[in-house]
């Protein structure tokens, strides 16, 4: 589902306008509000005081450095116990899959895992979608309610979205780091990016964090056997790749890497359920705000620095994961309120990240904020170089059809209703004069 949203002109100013809001705020808004009608103006509402109990929802942490407190301090805070991501995500994924692990055990496994990460390793894996050029160009994947055109399921995506806007055509850019996303979902369970596999990875995906909810605690137990059955068919490709043992493979260097068939199965899901909706919010927001802001130009100008900036200050205001959990451990105080063994508490990471305005990468940095979108302490995003390849990727691919003064200009949009991570449904682009 999606909440339609008129076509706006050019310039893209006139729904904003009305309501006095800027266009960048207008849209993070609605974006945020189509994923999360009830869940969003609550978090939003606690934004003002640093820590503050909400009913039903936990402790919520609004206050950058009090966050960093809580992430730092594994004595008191875990990611398992009660309201914490094992609630949700242990009955699916199964025991010590990072996410729900704390202490020596979690070290070990990042530290096994490291390697697939390198700078190396990741080039490989993103480079893979644009080398493998379209030699099915002109396909149509429909995955969920989004259909790809061109997108040649995800195989040589970049090159076709390049090559699609320089003729002067309309392309979705929401369908487009879809098939992105899905096709390095493949390369992660060892799969070729086909049409079918790149709409069924996506699809699995999307199924089970579209069952989560901020107010509730965990997976009802329909929703359980549901997830678990399409994780299962999706792990079952990376399953055969582990025991064939191929290093072409991800789950086969797994292996390489000494880790056992459960702890591989167990990274694979963790890694489509964390790294795969996260991609497809951010990139089309990111296009979307430059646009808004008037930082189009200089997003896509040869200009790392430039680009590093805005990419940042664009992960700053989306926040792409808008909270993390903890559970207390053991009695303890939160800026001075007190928490109990038991309680949940909710960072609010979008209220921490966006308490300093609105997208300007020209603004300075706060030390307190800078990487908190990304998390702090040992779970720090495993994933944040393979996310920052892909970004870029996308943004080389726009960058290159981006000539002659011409820059990529935002038409209609339309934001996803019913997913985890607020996002757009589609972000339509053509290339217009700067
Ligand atoms: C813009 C994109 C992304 C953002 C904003 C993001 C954000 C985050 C955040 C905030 C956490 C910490 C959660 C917590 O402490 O509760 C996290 C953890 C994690 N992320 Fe990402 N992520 C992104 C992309 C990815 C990608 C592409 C992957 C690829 C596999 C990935 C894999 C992981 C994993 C495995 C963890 C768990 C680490 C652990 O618990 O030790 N992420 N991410």
């Amino acid at each position: 589902m999606s909440a339609v949203v008129q076509p706006r002109g050019a310039t893209g100013q006139d729904g904003p306008k009305s309501r006095g809001a800027s266009p960048e705020a207008f849209w993070e808004e609605r974006v945020q509000r189509a994923a999360h009608p009830l869940a969003y103006p609550a978090l939003r509402s606690a934004r003002n005081r640093p820590v503050v109990r909400v009913p039903r929802i936990g402790v919520v942490v609004s206050d950058a450095a009090l966050a960093r407190e809580v992430l730092l301090d594994v004595e008191h805070f875990s990611k398992v116990g009660p309201g914490a991501p094992s609630d949700l995500w242990t009955p699916v994924l199964g025991q010590a899959v990072l996410l729900n692990m704390e202490g020596a055990e979690h070290a070990a496994l990042r530290r096994a895992l490291g390697p697939l990460f390198s700078p190396r390793a990741v080039r490989e894996l993103v480079a893979a979608d644009a080398a493998d050029s379209a030699d099915r160009l002109g396909s149509a994947v429909q995955v969920g309610s989004a259909v790809l055109v061109g997108a040649a399921g995800g195989a040589g995506v970049l090159p076709d979205l390049t090559r699609r806007l320089a003729a002067g055509q309309t392309v979705d850019l929401a369908a487009a780091v879809t098939a992105q996303a899905g096709a390095v979902i493949c390369r992660m369970v060892g799969l070729p990016p086909t049409d079918d596999a790149v709409r069924s990875a996506m699809s699995a995906a999307q199924a089970i964090t579209g069952m989560v909810r901020l107010h509730r605690h965990g997976l009802t137990r329909p929703q359980v056997a549901r997830a678990r059955l399409v994780l299962e068919q999706l792990t079952a490709p990376a399953r055969a790749a582990y025991r064939a043992g191929d290093p072409a493979t991800v789950p086969g260097r797994m292996r390489d890497l000494g880790l056992s068939e459960r702890e591989a199965m167990g990274a694979v899901g963790a890694f489509v359920l964390t790294g795969t909706e996260t991609i497809q919010s951010f990139v089309p927001r990111l296009v979307a705000i430059a646009h808004d802001t008037g930082w189009t130009g200089r997003l896509l100008a040869d200009d790392a620095e430039l680009r590093r900036r805005a990419v940042e200050e664009g992960l700053r205001v989306t926040v792409p994961t808008p909270a993390m959990l903890r559970s207390v451990r053991s009695d303890a105080s939160v800026g001075g309120v007190p928490v109990a063994a038991g309680d949940r508490v909710v960072i609010a990471t979008v209220n921490c990240c966006r308490a300093s305005g609105g997208f300007d990468p020209d603004r300075q940095a706060d030390p307190d904020v800078r990487h908190l979108w990304f998390g702090a302490g040992p779970h720090f995003c495993l994933g944040m170089p393979l996310a920052l390849a892909q970004v870029d990727a996308v943004l080389d691919a726009l960058s290159a059809a981006a000539t002659d003064g011409r820059v990529p200009v935002v038409g209609r949009r339309r934001a996803a209703r019913g997913v985890l991570v607020p996002a757009y449904r589609s972000l339509e682009l053509t290339l217009e004069a700067a």
